[in-house]
């Protein structure tokens, strides 16, 4: 498969801030879930594995394709 090896940097601006990772393939499902505290960092990438990610929980996420935060549930 084609694929990117980019990684991709998230990093918590609460407590508990959780990174889901979801399943390639035909079954789309959580497999994976990791919690950060406030001012953590994880470094992931897309994988065979890994098609896709949930973040949530306040966050500001580097991509190739920019920065962003996440809104957080809670105001
Ligand atoms: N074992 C997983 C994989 O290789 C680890 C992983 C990679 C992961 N990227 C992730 C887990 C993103 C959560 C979120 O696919």
């Amino acid at each position: 498969m084609a694929q990117s090896n980019d990684f991709i940097v998230i990093k918590a601006e609460e407590n508990g801030v959780n990174v889901i990772g979801l399943t390639r393939g035909s079954d789309t499902r959580f497999h994976h879930s990791e919690k950060l505290d406030e001012g953590e960092v994880m470094i992931a990438q897309f994988t065979e594995h890994t098609s896709a990610m949930k973040v949530r929980g306040k966050a500001v996420i580097q991509t190739n394709h920019g920065e962003m935060k996440t809104e957080s549930d809670v105001e």
